[in-house]
């Protein structure tokens, strides 16, 4: 195992700023992972799990630890029956090439996941989630090693607590499990309509009435390519705010002010509002803050043009928080996690 020091952090994020990770080492085995945590704990330095940089935003300060660059391979069935196969994913894969992958063996569960950046180990951390799938629907278990226990340990799905955009490895054991590998159970059946609105009123823009895999996963790579900033070209983080989650007896009044608003009844009480909406009400869609451009075709993304640091990013981020407070008295919180 090699470990580098003075890296820049900006070369590992997609949003492409923040400093230097004092250390880095790539890991490409579970038993590397150990040998890392164990030699970061021997100094008393702190760890921070890196896939694709995708989801991370970097301070001006860098990380003053050990980055564990997580590059574990791995793709393999392991349980077949007449409805659907179980596969085994190395953390460190590319979960597009995954999503490919299980399409190819006409699989469905995660077509709708296609084209999001990053690693299959980060997906279960933010639950990603697409037009109309998240990561929590299709994953049995997945194996992490527990910094706690230093050991390997097997957690089930109902273990990880997994919600819009959240897990327990973003909230109460943050730091805890390193995840090496995770296992999807995917199903033989076709994708079934209705889907989530848009990839429906793009079926029916197109007269699609016969659904599989590859449909779905050819119409989502299309919609994202036309609203979604590529990260390799332009910086980008993804949706740089989750949405809005208000309780039942905040809409009514916010739904009377704003007949317009879009709402999703989230069937427990509660109601998603699409944070790119309020975002557009504020006037701050297409604007620059500090270098940092409100995307023009979804407010939600946030394009690093010329920031020059974390900064910068802070301010636009905060700006936009209090535009959106001001007018709605809604308090948008950050997705990306920070190292
Ligand atoms: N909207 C606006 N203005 C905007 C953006 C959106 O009015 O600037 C409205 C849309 O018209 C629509 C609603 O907001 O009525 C929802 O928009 P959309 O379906 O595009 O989804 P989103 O809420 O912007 C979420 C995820 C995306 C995911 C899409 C599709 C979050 C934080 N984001 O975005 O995930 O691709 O749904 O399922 O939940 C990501 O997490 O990085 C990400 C891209």
């Amino acid at each position: 195992m090699e470990i580098h020091s003075n890296i820049p952090l900006k070369n590992f994020t997609t949003m492409k700023l923040g400093g230097n990770a004092r250390f880095m080492t790539e890991v490409r085995t579970p038993e590397e992972v150990v040998e890392a945590y164990h030699s970061a704990k021997a100094q008393s330095l702190p760890v921070f799990v890196l896939g694709g940089g995708s989801n991370v935003i970097a301070k001006d300060e860098g990380f003053n630890g050990l980055i564990i660059h997580m590059r574990i391979p791995g793709f393999s069935v392991i349980a077949d029956d007449l409805n659907s196969t179980t596969i085994q994913i190395g953390a460190g894969e590319d979960w597009d090439s995954v999503v490919k992958r299980t399409v190819d063996m006409r699989l469905s569960g995660i077509e709708a996941m296609s084209a999001i950046p990053g690693t299959a180990g980060a997906a279960p951390v933010q639950n990603i989630g697409a037009y109309g799938q998240e990561i929590a629907d299709t994953l049995e278990s997945l194996v992490a090693y527990d910094t706690q226990t230093d050991s390997f340990v097997t957690l089930l799905n109902e273990n990880c607590e997994f919600s819009y955009r959240q897990s327990i490895f973003r909230s109460s054991q943050v730091g805890r499990y390193i995840i090496v590998s995770i296992t999807l159970k995917l199903s033989k059946n076709l994708p079934q309509p209705p889907f989530y609105e848009a990839l429906q009123a793009y079926f029916d823009q197109r007269d699609v009435h016969i659904f599989t895999v590859d449909t779905v996963r050819n119409a989502v790579i299309d919609i994202r390519a036309n609203k979604l900033p590529d990260p390799k070209l332009l910086p980008n983080a993804g949706s740089f705010f989750k949405n809005a989650i208000i309780e039942d007896w905040q809409i009514a009044d916010l739904k009377n002010a704003n007949p317009d608003m879009p709402t999703y009844d989230m069937g427990d009480g509660r109601f998603k509002i699409p944070a790119g909406w309020l975002i557009e009400q504020t006037g701050l869609k297409g604007k620059v803050l500090h270098g940092m451009r409100v995307n023009d075709k979804n407010a939600l993304v946030l394009i690093n043009e010329s920031a020059t640091g974390y900064q910068d990013l802070a301010a636009a981020r905060d700006e936009i928080i209090s535009a959106v407070r001001d007018k709605f008295k809604i308090q948008l919180e950050q997705e990306p996690l920070e190292v």
